[in-house]
């Protein structure tokens, strides 16, 4: 959709109207949710979810995650277990996704799941996503609504600086709380497995399962968030630095002398809700990215395997 006009809507019961009324006519919305924005498409249009590829420039197919309003739709599409319904009754809606085997029948296109037998479902928390869903009364598909490869968006102006001309519209409704993605847990092998962490930490999973999960390697899913280069700003990025050299920005976390902190108190949801808009920030000032160590649990666990793809060798 080359030189699309997109318009900036307001979360109001006219806004939300307006998005579903365009994503009913298969045109692609950019919406708030609590994790990162989403660049949604009706799962149900194979046109418009090609269109999500065309406007984020991704190289090829990859699975996507169809986010719904509830439970029992999610029933709908994929095969439920009761693994499944341990973690949703405690994760949903939020910042968790499930991959299931995917129900035949499903109305979704294939597109979707990149013709694989599995469906990455989630009932998202964020209320202006919510009433898109009822609105809409269907499947949303929405991968981070940023160009391949690049920084996720937390906020409609960084939505906008992406995808601008690309989309038909995005809803601004502030910067997103958690401010990195859902966690995904793969619900289709013999053991629960945890494929990308998130906004959910691991820890809390294992806890409602009353069990460990198996950490997959990202080569099994040949997926963008899994490639070692991805998130990544324009300059280059270094990890656990104490003290920045001369030219480059430094991100910090707890006391300490700094360009942007993610957290001054130490503080691991602070950061995470920081994370891509400091990244964000100082990638606009041209210079490389120095980053300060984050601890390795709770929601650090997802910090750091952003920040390990965002300074990965391109
Ligand atoms: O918080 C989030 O999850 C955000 C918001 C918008 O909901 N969405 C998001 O989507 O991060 P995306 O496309 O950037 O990441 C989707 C990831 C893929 O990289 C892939 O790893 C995984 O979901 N995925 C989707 N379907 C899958 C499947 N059938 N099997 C395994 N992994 C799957
Ligand atoms: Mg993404």
């Amino acid at each position: 959709m080359p030189n699309t006009l997109t318009e900036t809507l307001t979360p109001t019961p006219q806004g939300i109207a307006r998005a579903a009324h365009l994503l009913q006519d298969g045109a692609l919305v950019a919406l708030p949710t609590e994790t990162v924005y989403g660049l949604g498409a009706d799962a149900r249009n194979g046109e418009a979810v090609a269109g999500i590829y065309a406007a984020k420039g991704r190289p090829s197919f990859n699975p996507l995650i169809v986010h719904l309003p509830d439970v029992e739709t999610a029933k709908r599409y994929v095969e439920w277990t009761e693994q499944a319904d341990r973690l949703a009754q405690a994760f949903w809606p939020g910042a968790l996704t499930l991959v299931l085997p995917l129900k035949p029948d499903s109305g979704l296109s294939s597109l979707v799941t990149a013709g694989l037998p599995s469906l990455a479902v989630r009932v998202p928390a964020h209320p202006v996503m919510r009433q898109v869903l009822q609105a809409l009364d269907g499947p949303v598909a929405a991968p981070s609504a940023n160009p391949s490869g690049k920084i996720s968006a937390t906020t409609a102006a960084h939505v906008m600086a992406g995808l601008a001309g690309k989309i038909a519209a995005v809803i601004d409704d502030g910067a997103c709380a958690v401010g990195v993605e859902s966690t995904i847990v793969g619900l289709t092998g013999p053991r629960p497995a945890l494929l990308r962490a998130g906004g959910v930490p691991g820890e809390a999973l294992e806890a409602t399962l009353g069990r460990e999960l198996d950490i997959v390697d990202g080569a099994e899913i040949i997926a963008p968030g899994q490639l070692a280069s991805h998130y990544a700003p324009g300059a280059a990025v270094r990890l656990n630095v104490g003290q920045a050299t001369e030219g480059e920005v430094l991100l910090g976390f707890g006391q300490m002398d700094c360009d942007l902190n993610l957290s001054p108190s130490g503080d691991l949801t602070e950061a995470a809700a920081n994370l891509f808009d400091h990244l964000h920030r100082l990638d606009a000032t041209g210079q490389p990215i120095a980053v300060a160590p984050i601890p390795d649990h709770g929601l650090g666990r997802a910090i750091n395997d952003r920040l390990t793809r965002a300074a990965a060798p391109r």
